[in-house]
């Protein structure tokens, strides 16, 4: 990690400065580049304004925190593609950003303006027809509400506020994986708005290539207008069984060997997630195990008697809709914004109990060793049932054969802990990849750091196919900062 994020006190200079200096745009009177092609209704604020807070969109980490010089919040379609069209033959680098979620190496340094899609907040659901479209401002909380009203359901991520197409476009994975496959599997169709300023289409009957790359690569070549989705009856009425296990740290070695005996036949419906916890105050460490079963009470009980067998010394079961089952990455905090946030992560083909218990270990010297950390480390694991069956090369997201998916959450409440932090997480990490079965690195590219490169994203066999489409939609590297594909 080289690039650290700027001090608040820096970044302030930097504000303050780039209005005057010679970059991305910064320098330039936006109201009068853009204000003449859009729509009374589109906002444009320069960063040193004061109204800039309300038309730039939100960021999840602090950590490399683009220094945006002014931020542009397109009322319609077609103001997006007027600002596209001026913002490139300007010069001017742009991020269009939804929920704010993607974090990635460099990005602090990032001199450009921020393009806000929150105004396209929509969600439109065909019950008849099993169809959904959403608006490139939507987050997925926003549509597991309508999808669950229509009766319907949709594979999805498990939180509430990311940004529903920026979850897609880099692959999708949540708890119903194992019913329906990943977000992009459920994908029929985008609208993308390329570096043109004009809109295609791409669907399995349009531009099949592109949209090959658009499922595990969307963010890099231009922006998605809107995507059209199937969705299913739901599943047990839309109910989902939910299971919190508490255990205590010495019984971490039982646990990670339990959840080893579900590798390659862990059910459809169940998935399991694991929270690594230290309490500074009480200077204990736990483990959280939530275990989701898309179905009922009944059918979940033979799973859930081995995870009570083990004696956690507190259990919750309980019986939610998918509504609610998302939401709560709201009240337990997940969505909070305004953390100074690292995330470290990777893909493993078998749960290793060595592996884990180790780490278990080091984490809890790490936290025990630095007050001003604030880690959580998650595994998750989600049923590959429908992923291995669908061809590997029908899209570029490559990684079907994942078992579980360890993401670590940094929270660092001193910026001279970063690199220490960096330094740890990259340990843990190859830890993490040498014993996963796999020679090459599995990244999911939605939770990467952007230190992984792009064949740990998208792997080395893709990439000539995914730069060729690069070369021929974005030629001029418009698109997808953060999302290298050198
Ligand atoms: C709390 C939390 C929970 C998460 N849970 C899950 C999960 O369960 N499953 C999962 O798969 N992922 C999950 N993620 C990861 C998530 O998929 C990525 O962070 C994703 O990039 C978020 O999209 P966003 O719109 O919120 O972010 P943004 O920062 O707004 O966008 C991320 C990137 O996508 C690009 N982008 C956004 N919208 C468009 C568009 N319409 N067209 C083209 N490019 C676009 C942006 O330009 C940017 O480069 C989670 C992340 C967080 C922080
Ligand atoms: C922000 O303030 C500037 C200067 O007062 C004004 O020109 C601009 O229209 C304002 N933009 C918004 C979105 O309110
Ligand atoms: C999705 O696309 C299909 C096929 O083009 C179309 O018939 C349908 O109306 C779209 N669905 C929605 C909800 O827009
Ligand atoms: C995890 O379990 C192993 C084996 O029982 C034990 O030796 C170790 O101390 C436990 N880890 C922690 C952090 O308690
Ligand atoms: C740590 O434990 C104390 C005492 O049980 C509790 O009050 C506190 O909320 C816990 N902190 C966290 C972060 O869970
Ligand atoms: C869950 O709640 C719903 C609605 O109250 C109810 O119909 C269903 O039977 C409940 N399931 C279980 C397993 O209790």
């Amino acid at each position: 990690m080289l690039l650290l994020k700027l001090s608040p006190v820096l970044a302030l200079v930097y504000a303050t400065t780039a209005h005057t200096s010679c970059g991305g745009g910064g320098n330039r009177n936006l109201e009068a580049l853009f204000r003449s092609h859009v729509s009374p209704s589109t906002e444009i604020a320069s960063s040193y304004q004061i109204n800039f807070s309300t038309v730039v969109g939100p960021r999840w980490s602090t950590w490399e925190a683009p220094a945006w010089s002014g931020a542009i919040k397109p009322a319609l379609i077609s103001d997006l593609k007027q600002i596209i069209k001026i913002a490139a033959k300007n010069n001017i680098p742009f991020i269009a950003t939804n929920g704010g979620h993607g974090a990635k190496t460099g990005l602090g340094s990032f001199d450009g303006i921020n393009i806000n899609l929150q105004n396209f907040n929509t969600v439109t659901v065909d019950a008849v027809n099993n169809r959904m479209t959403l608006g490139p401002g939507a987050t997925l909380g926003a549509m597991v509400t309508e999808v669950f009203a229509a009766g319907k359901e949709i594979q999805t991520g498990n939180s509430w506020c990311p940004g529903g197409i920026g979850v897609t476009l880099g692959g999708g994975i949540g708890m119903l994986m194992g019913l329906h496959g990943l977000m992009i599997d459920d994908l029929q169709s985008v609208e993308l708005l390329t570096a043109s300023g004009e809109t295609v289409t791409a669907s399995k009957d349009e531009n099949e290539d592109l949209f090959w790359g658009i499922r595990g690569a969307g963010q890099t070549f231009g922006i998605v207008t809107a995507a059209n989705y199937t969705v299913h009856d739901q599943t047990n009425g839309g109910f989902v069984t939910e299971a919190n296990f508490y255990y205590t740290a010495a019984q971490n070695r039982s646990l990670w060997e339990l959840i080893a005996t579900f590798d390659n036949v862990l059910p459809a419906k169940l998935s399991l997630q694991t929270a690594m916890l230290y309490n500074a105050t009480t200077d204990t460490a736990s483990i959280w195990l939530s275990a989701w079963y898309v179905g009922s009470l009944d059918e979940s009980q033979p799973y859930l008697d081995q995870f009570a067998a083990l004696g956690p010394f507190a259990t919750e079961i309980l019986n939610l809709t998918q509504v609610e089952v998302y939401y709560q990455s709201v009240t337990r905090g997940v969505c909070g914004t305004g953390h100074l946030l690292t995330a470290y992560t990777m893909g493993v083909g078998r749960t290793d109990p060595d592996t884990l218990e180790t780490h278990f270990a080091d984490f809890v010297a790490f936290s025990r060793a630095n007050p001003a950390y604030f880690g959580q480390s998650y595994m998750q694991w989600y049923s590959n049932k429908v992923n291995l069956q669908t061809p590997a090369d029908s899209t570029v997201f490559p990684w079907r054969d994942v078992q579980a998916w360890w993401l670590l959450e940094n929270i660092i409440l001193d910026d001279s802990l970063l690199s220490a932090v960096d330094d740890w997480s990259v340990l843990q990490r190859g830890n993490f990849h040498a014993t996963s079965g796999f020679d090459d690195e599995h990244v999911y590219v939605n939770y990467a750091i952007g230190d992984e490169g792009p064949a740990a994203w998208w792997s080395e066999a893709n990439l000539p196919k995914l730069r060729a489409l690069k070369a021929r939609w974005d030629p001029h590297n418009l698109f997808g900062k953060g999302y290298s594909l050198e």
